[in-house]
C-alpha cells in the first residue's frame, strides 16, 4: 500500500494560468507546500501568496532542475500560445530531460485529443468533429503528440491527467468519475468537468498515486462528470 503524501513539496508550471492557478489553489488547501512558477515576474501578483513565487521556463531543462531538485513532485499545466502549439513537444521534452536529471514525479495535465471515442472502432477524440472543432485541432494534435512523447519515455515516473472535451473554470464538488484511455462522457453525450473539479482529481492523485507509472513506462488517467 502507498502511503498518503502529506504536506508535500510541489512545483508547478504554468501556475498563472487558468487551470495552474487552480492547481495551486487546491494544493495549498490541503496543505502542501507550492513554488509557483511564471516564466515573468510581472504575473507574480497573479499567485496566491501562500505559494513561494519563482520565475522558471518548463522549457529550459537547467530550470527543470533546478526547480525540481529535492521536491516531492513537479506539476505542469503549461499551454503555448495560439499558432505555437509546437512548442508544446519542446516543453514537455525539457521537462522529461529535467525530472530524468532530479529524479522527480511528473504529472501533467494534458489534452483529451489522445484518448478513443466510446463506442466507436479506437478512433481518437482528436479526430472526431463533435468533440473537437476545427478551431481546436492545432492544440488538440500537439496534446497527441505531448502524450506521444512521454510514452516513449521510460525514465521519468509520469502520469498524464486528460480532462474530457469540455474544461472550463466552474464549481469545486468532489463529484466526478475516472478512466483511463477513453473519454468519459456522461447520459446526454457530454463529456466535461470544472477547472476546479479538475485539480480535486490532479492532487487526489498526487497524494495518492493510483496512476503511476512503473519502471517501464508511465502511466495516465482521465476525469470527467
Ligand atoms: N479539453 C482539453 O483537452 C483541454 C481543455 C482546456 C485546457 N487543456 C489543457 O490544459 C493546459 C492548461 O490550459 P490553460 O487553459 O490553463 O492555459 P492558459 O490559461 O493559457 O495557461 C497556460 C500557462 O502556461 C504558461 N506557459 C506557457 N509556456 C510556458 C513555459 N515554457 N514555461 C512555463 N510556463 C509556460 C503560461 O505562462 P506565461 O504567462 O509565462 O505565458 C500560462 O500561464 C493546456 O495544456 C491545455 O492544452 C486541455
Amino acid at each position: 500500500m502507498i502511503p498518503r503524501l502529506i504536506g508535500a513539496r510541489i512545483t508547478v508550471f504554468g501556475s498563472a494560468g487558468n487551470v495552474g492557478k487552480r492547481v495551486v489553489n487546491e494544493a495549498l488547501a490541503r496543505g502542501h507546500e507550492v513554488t509557483a512558477v511564471v516564466r515573468n515576474p510581472a504575473r507574480f501578483n497573479e499567485l496566491n501568496p501562500s505559494a513561494k513565487a519563482c520565475v522558471g521556463d518548463a522549457g529550459n531543462v537547467d530550470d527543470v532542475v533546478r526547480l525540481s531538485t529535492g521536491q516531492d513532485l513537479v506539476i505542469s499545466a503549461t499551454r503555448p500560445p495560439k499558432g505555437n502549439e509546437s512548442e508544446l513537444v519542446e516543453i514537455t521534452t525539457s521537462l522529461l530531460t529535467g525530472l530524468e536529471k532530479s529524479g522527480v514525479r511528473l504529472l501533467l495535465v494534458g489534452g483529451a485529443g489522445s484518448l478513443t471515442v466510446p463506442n466507436s472502432d479506437g478512433s481518437l477524440v482528436v479526430d472526431d468533429p463533435n468533440f473537437v472543432s476545427p478551431a481546436w485541432r492545432d492544440i488538440a494534435l500537439a496534446c497527441v503528440a505531448q502524450f506521444n512523447v512521454c510514452s516513449s519515455n521510460t525514465l521519468v515516473d509520469w502520469t498524464y491527467l486528460c480532462p474530457p472535451a469540455l474544461l472550463a473554470p466552474g464549481e469545486r464538488t468532489g463529484n466526478f468519475r475516472l478512466g483511463n484511455d477513453e473519454l468519459l462522457i456522461d447520459a446526454e453525450g457530454i463529456s466535461k468537468i470544472s477547472m476546479e473539479d479538475f485539480s480535486v482529481a490532479l492532487i487526489d492523485e498526487a497524494e495518492f498515486p493510483r496512476f503511476k507509472g512503473n519502471r517501464f513506462k508511465g502511466n495516465r488517467f482521465t476525469v470527467a462528470y
